[in-house]
């Protein structure tokens, strides 16, 4: 088996080849003077089960995705996998208003034709899973790895920020085996959100918030509030996917006590890695 690793997930693509016991390839990804992207695969992919770990996460990530996609196609491989840690453009698995794209069917229609199956993690919306015809395609939790990164930390309570992630939450917690509870979220829009007063017993508790992706972090912002004012001793943000767009990170520093993402995005909050969930699903 070997591993080719996207410019978005080194560290990840090397811990998944190391639990896999699996190569991993040397590439060459640059850039044109123009700005076009180019990659080749440098090793020898014939009669291989190959593995592509690559975002589609920001957009230029999604063209080096098909290029590398495209680039395997042309050897004579046994089975494709294509892991995409980062499903970007799950959250517009619908349309809002008239006139807008399907944006998660869009990604999948471009990305099905290659691989033999697709395995992302803690996909936003798993409606999007089931967009894809012509290849297999499967959502990874990575709940286990959360929950042992808690665990290592100490935590006396999991919080799901919402109702739309009150399972992984809860898994969290059955896994920890420390009690859940979750708040209630109204978004007005894509900056602002509203925690609605709730009461939840974790004075002097070691909070987690458990969430799959802080992007503005307005949602953690607000839940951590209200957390702090019911008396939470310390409140740990915890996310799978961590865009922390803007000053989001700055933002969240002043209001948590600690931030942790996992390596689907790789950045100075990667305190866990999702290897071992995609390694257990392609052994
Ligand atoms: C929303 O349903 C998601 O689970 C996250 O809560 C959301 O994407 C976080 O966004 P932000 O950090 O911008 O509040």
């Amino acid at each position: 088996m070997i591993v080719i690793g996207g410019s978005s997930s080194p560290k990840l693509s090397a811990s998944l080849a190391n639990k896999l016991g699996a190569t991993l390839a040397k590439t060459d990804i640059k850039r044109f003077p123009d700005g076009e992207g180019y990659v080749r695969v440098l090793d020898q992919l014939d009669g291989q089960d190959v593995v592509l770990v690559s975002n589609t996460y920001p957009d230029e990530k999604m063209i080096e995705t098909l290029l590398l996609c495209d680039a395997i196609e042309e050897f004579e491989y046994k089975r494709f996998t294509l892991v995409i840690p980062y499903f970007g453009y799950s959250r517009q698995d619908k349309q809002f208003n008239p006139g807008e794209p399907i944006s998660a069917r869009a990604m999948v229609r471009a990305l099905e034709v290659y691989p033999d199956m697709v395995l992302t993690v803690d996909i936003h919306a798993d409606s999007t899973i089931e967009w894809f015809e012509t290849c297999d395609a499967k959502n990874v939790s990575a709940h286990l790895e959360i929950a042992n990164k808690l665990k290592e930390i100490g935590v006396d309570f999991i919080v799901s920020p919402d109702e739309g992630r009150i399972r992984t939450a809860e898994k969290v917690s059955k896994d920890i085996g420390v009690p859940c509870d979750y708040l209630v979220k109204d978004r007005i829009d894509g900056n602002i959100v509203r925690i609605e007063p709730k009461h939840i017993d974790v004075s002097g508790k070691r909070v987690a918030i458990v969430d799959d992706i802080i992007s503005t972090g307005g949602t953690i912002i607000k839940a951590s509030n209200e957390l702090k004012k019911l008396g939470a001793a310390s409140v740990i943000a915890a996310c799978t996917h961590g865009l922390f767009a803007n000053n989001a990170l700055d933002r969240l520093n002043m209001c948590c006590d600690n931030v942790i993402s996992s390596d689907t995005l790789e950045n100075q909050t990667t305190a866990f890695s999702v290897a071992p969930a995609i390694a257990r699903e392609i052994a």
